[in-house]
């Protein structure tokens, strides 16, 4: 009887520690799977470290000698790596000092990023470290074997180096591929061309600036309206309307074109804006004292504001 308890007490002990133990696992992903000649535009290659929660019970060991997967949960990773083609042509390093991801190839074309996760942080199924390439408009130099490194500390402060390896391969286009590149690029152009649209409508970028110009003649201030304020103030207003209404008040400005005034005494005239509106304004010419004005032209330009 105490046999079996025991047997039982060992059996669920070893059945937690299953379900509690975790793994590390290396996986190196592309996308695309494969290049079109002059037609991928970006290839992705993403080397991660992913937590596991279901050991396989054995150490994942591949033909060429790469460790792929381990059953112990790894305590911290130190550097990622990964070369390419059998010369293993450095293409990226991710390391800890300093802690940044730096290109060592393909300088135009390749921006990398990565992140060598927190220590101790482990949850089943995700990625605890990684190193993600990106190349614009990817060609033959990108094609080849590409093989990615994970150094890391396991819990009993062993080193642990992990490695995989992903092919790129590029293929000539089928008529397929072709077409349905540009059928894609056909919509590409028709959204472009429907947002063109859309900006000029809204914006009117394309058409002149709503512009008008005019003038406004003041003539005889002895007819004009006395000013209540004294010092025989006189004014005079002229009401203006423009041809197309803007769809806001714009900018008006005003100019003396011709001043014609008595010489008995001093040059006294005054014209200004007033009641400015999206459909109109009003110029107000005027004078004070003993000044007699025989005619003011004043033009005026408006622009939309
Ligand atoms: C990149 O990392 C590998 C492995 O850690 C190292 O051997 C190599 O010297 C590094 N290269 C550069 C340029 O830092
Ligand atoms: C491919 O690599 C070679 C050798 O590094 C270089 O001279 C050439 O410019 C590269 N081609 C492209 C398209 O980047
Ligand atoms: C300006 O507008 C106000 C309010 O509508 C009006 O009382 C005033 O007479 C206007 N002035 C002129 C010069 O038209």
């Amino acid at each position: 009887m105490g046999e079996m308890q025991a047997m039982f007490r060992l059996l669920t002990a070893l059945a937690l520690w299953v379900t509690l133990s975790t793994g590390s696992k290396i996986v190196i992903q592309s996308s695309p799977d494969y290049l079109l000649q002059d037609l991928t535009r970006t290839l992705t290659i993403r080397c991660s470290l992913m937590d596991t929660d279901a050991p396989s019970g054995q150490v994942g060991r591949r033909a060429a000698g790469d460790l792929t997967e381990t059953q112990l949960d790894v305590q911290s990773v130190t550097a990622i790596s990964v070369v390419r083609n059998s010369q293993a042509e450095p293409v990226a390093n991710l390391t800890s000092q300093p802690s940044a991801a730096v290109p060592l190839t393909d300088f135009t074309s390749l921006k990398v990023h990565g992140s060598l996760g927190k220590n101790h942080v482990s949850s089943p199924n995700s990625e605890h470290a990684f190193l993600e390439m990106q190349w614009a408009h990817p060609g033959r130099n990108q094609t080849g074997g590409y093989t990615c490194f994970i150094h890391a500390v396991d819990a009993q402060g062993q080193s642990v180096v992990f490695s995989t390896s992903a092919e790129i391969a590029q293929e000539f286009p089928s008529s397929d591929d072709m077409l349905g590149h540009i059928s894609q690029l056909e919509k590409t152009v028709e959204s472009l061309e429907e947002r063109l649209k859309a900006v000029e409508s809204s914006t009117g970028l394309l058409k002149a600036p709503h512009a008008e110009e005019g003038m406004v003649e003041c003539v005889d201030s002895d007819s004009w309206n006395q000013d209540p304020y004294g010092n025989n103030g006189r004014y005079v207003f002229h009401t203006v309307k423009f041809q197309t209404p803007y769809d806001r008040p714009p900018m008006v400005s005003l100019g003396i074109d011709l001043l014609d005034e008595s010489s008995d005494a001093y040059l006294r005239v005054h014209t200004d804006i007033d009641n400015l509106t999206k459909d109109g304004f009003t110029v107000r010419c005027g004078t004070w004292a003993d000044t007699y004005i025989f005619k003011v032209r004043v033009r005026w330009v408006s622009v939309v504001a």
